[in-house]
């Protein structure tokens, strides 16, 4: 399977509430989301899909209603007016990797595997974790595994790394595991090097960036009544998120009418973030981390 949807019935029945509406998924994946927000629609409704990575366009629904927009979702407002489908009635985005991407050895995104290190979505363009870590200085190093992945000697890690690269670049998955894997605790070694390999898939993809871009431009990408959903997995993400439903901005400033009353584009769905329940989580454990956040867009 490509990929299992995670929260699935939670966020189709926040998200559509207009069944002729307009809706886009800008992180289409395996199609699992875009599949069920269809169902919901009638044969007026309409759905674009977003993807930055060729392999999820070979899974593109055949649906007169559906549009595969192969592009990173930071170009979301120029491809809905080019799809004349601006403003739309619901955005939905579930960050980060598909399995698909993650259980791939080619796409050099996990530990498990002995493959180049690649991690980019978009394999046409951008630099390689490879370059990320045969390049940066170990102090830029240490910031991002620190910053991206939690990742607590980060410092020492980056100055390993800096000094093993001087003898040979650092071109593998592999290699890059047996360069740090001494300096881990006993017994949290698969935890930190998923944090380690998390933080560099971030940077490569610039994926705080996009999101930040995503949320900014979704505010006037939507229309009155109109819902957004976002499914992160990182506390950096989450935070933006929560700052855009709070403020209509992602840096959480709050802006006041005349009156002291906060102004703010957004009415939060449900207070707090909505998680899946165990029995989703031990049936699909890549769901653990995920936080569902639904607004509506009031004017
Ligand atoms: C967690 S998966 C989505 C799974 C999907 N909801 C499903 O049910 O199959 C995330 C997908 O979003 C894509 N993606 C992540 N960041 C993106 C971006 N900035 N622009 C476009 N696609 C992105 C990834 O390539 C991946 O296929």
């Amino acid at each position: 399977m490509y990929h299992q949807p995670v929260l699935l019935p939670e966020t189709i029945a926040g998200l559509v509430t207009n069944p002729d509406g307009v809706y886009v998924d800008v992180t289409y994946g395996g199609g699992g989301h875009s599949r069920e927000i269809l169902n919901n629609l009638s044969p007026k409704g309409r759905l674009l899909g977003f993807d930055q990575d060729k392999d999820a366009a070979k899974n593109a629904l055949q649906d007169p209603r559906f549009q595969f927009v192969l592009s990173n979702f930071k170009h979301l407002k120029k491809f809905l007016q080019f799809y004349k489908a601006y403003p739309v009635d619901g955005i939905l985005a579930d960050l980060g990797v598909s399995s698909h991407q993650f259980d791939e050895p080619k796409r050099g995104f996990s530990y498990r595997f002995d493959e180049l290190l690649d991690m980019r979505m978009d394999t046409g363009k951008g630099i390689t974790a490879a370059e990320i870590v045969n390049t940066y200085p170990a102090q830029k190093l240490a910031k991002l595994l620190f910053a991206l992945g939690e990742v607590q000697n980060a410092h020492k890690i980056a100055a390993r790394i800096e000094k093993t690269r001087q003898l040979n670049p650092i071109q593998t998955t592999g290699q890059l595991t047996e360069i740090v894997t001494p300096l881990l605790p006993k017994g949290k070694e698969n935890k930190l090097l998923s944090q380690i390999f998390q933080a560099l898939r971030i940077e490569v993809n610039a994926e705080i960036e996009a999101l930040q871009s995503l949320l900014e431009q979704s505010v006037e990408a939507l229309n009155a009544g109109g819902r957004i959903a976002i499914i992160s997995y990182h506390s950096l993400e989450d935070r933006l998120v929560k700052n855009l439903l709070k403020t209509g901005n992602t840096e959480g400033k709050l802006h006041k009418d005349f009156y002291g009353n906060p102004l703010t584009p957004f009415k939060r769905i449900s207070k707090k973030a909505i998680i899946p329940t165990d029995e989703e989580i031990e049936q699909n454990p890549r769901a653990r981390s995920a936080k569902l956040r639904i607004a509506e867009k009031m004017i």
